[in-house]
């Protein structure tokens, strides 16, 4: 907490807290993805919260990973043809401006009405490099969403959603019923999104919860069956990416971190270790 309040005053805040390790990664010489708005977007505001959070500086490597994955996930995936990208929660997300994309490629970002307004304002002199809209909408409104996501997924043939740094605020029942939703628009085929251990989940829990104090969220989703919970909302797990192995082959782990990436890892349930991983679904009615 600052002497002015609550850091985090709300999710959105959240997003300013991301941006900077993407900013951060961005300043290495060997960084592996630039963003270079993501300073901008941060702001002051993101480096105090980013500063505010226990082992702050100690965890970059995650954030660091993370993007990395999303990145080459979204980059496969638009190798592979699909036609338009639908980021939920994209917060100050910057893909559309940073990455090599076809200018052909539709790309739609949702999220709450202010956090947009934020980030149209600091990128409005900026250009996209493919065709770029913005949805204002709370996604904890399923009705809405519903509505929403099939409208926007009309005359598409082949869409990628993502889901980065959403799942983990939600509870089990909302994410299966994001997951069932997701699977119900017919031209959603792929899904990527972040998923963490119950092992991991607790940790997280009693280190960020407390901070996240001031905005009513808190951080809740780590299944026991890992990525198979998403089978029964007809999702299966296609492509399982760690993100130790990844920090490791990426060459940003601290030491300790480093010992444990040299263990097997199994894809399925985590149990108590901490694990996470970026996870590329594919609806079971697509081909
Ligand atoms: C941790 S940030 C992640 C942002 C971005 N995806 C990234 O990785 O940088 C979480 C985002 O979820 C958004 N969010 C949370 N609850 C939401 C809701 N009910 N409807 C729409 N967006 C929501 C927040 O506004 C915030 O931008």
């Amino acid at each position: 907490m600052s002497g002015v309040g609550p850091l985090i005053r709300n999710i959105s805040d959240t997003a300013l807290w991301v941006a900077v390790y993407r900013a951060r990664e961005t300043d290495r010489p060997d960084a592996v993805f630039r963003d270079p708005f993501a300073r901008r977007l941060a702001g002051e505001r993101g480096e105090q919260i980013a500063q505010s959070m226990p082992f702050s500086d100690r965890m970059s490597w995650a954030w660091a990973a993370r993007t990395y994955l999303f990145d080459s996930f979204v980059s496969e995936q638009v190798q592979q043809g699909i036609d338009l990208v639908v980021n939920l929660a994209a917060g100050l997300d910057a893909r559309p401006y940073r990455m090599t994309l076809p200018a052909s490629l539709r790309w739609i970002e949702v999220d709450l009405p202010d956090i947009l307004s934020y980030k149209e304002e600091i990128l409005r002199d900026e250009k996209p490099v493919c065709s770029l809209e913005r949805v204002a909408l709370d996604l904890s409104d399923r009705a809405a969403r519903q509505r929403v996501l099939e409208k926007l997924c009309e005359g598409a043939s082949k869409a990628l959603v993502i889901t980065e740094g959403l799942i983990l605020y939600l509870s089990a029942e909302e994410v299966g019923a994001m997951a069932q939703d997701l699977a119900g628009v017919p031209a959603l085929h792929r899904w990527v999104l972040e998923l963490a251990s119950p092992g991991l989940l607790r940790m997280v829990q009693k280190s960020v919860n407390p901070q996240l104090g001031g905005s009513g969220a808190s951080v809740k989703f780590g299944p026991e069956e890992g990525p198979l919970f998403f089978e029964r909302y007809g999702w299966t797990p296609a492509d399982v990416r760690s993100l130790l192995k990844t920090g490791a082959r990426l060459k940003r782990l601290p030491f300790q971190f480093r010992l444990m990436a040299l263990l097997p890892e199994s894809k399925g349930k985590q149990g108590s270790r901490p694990w996470q991983a970026i996870c590329l679904l594919k609806k079971q009615s697509a081909g």
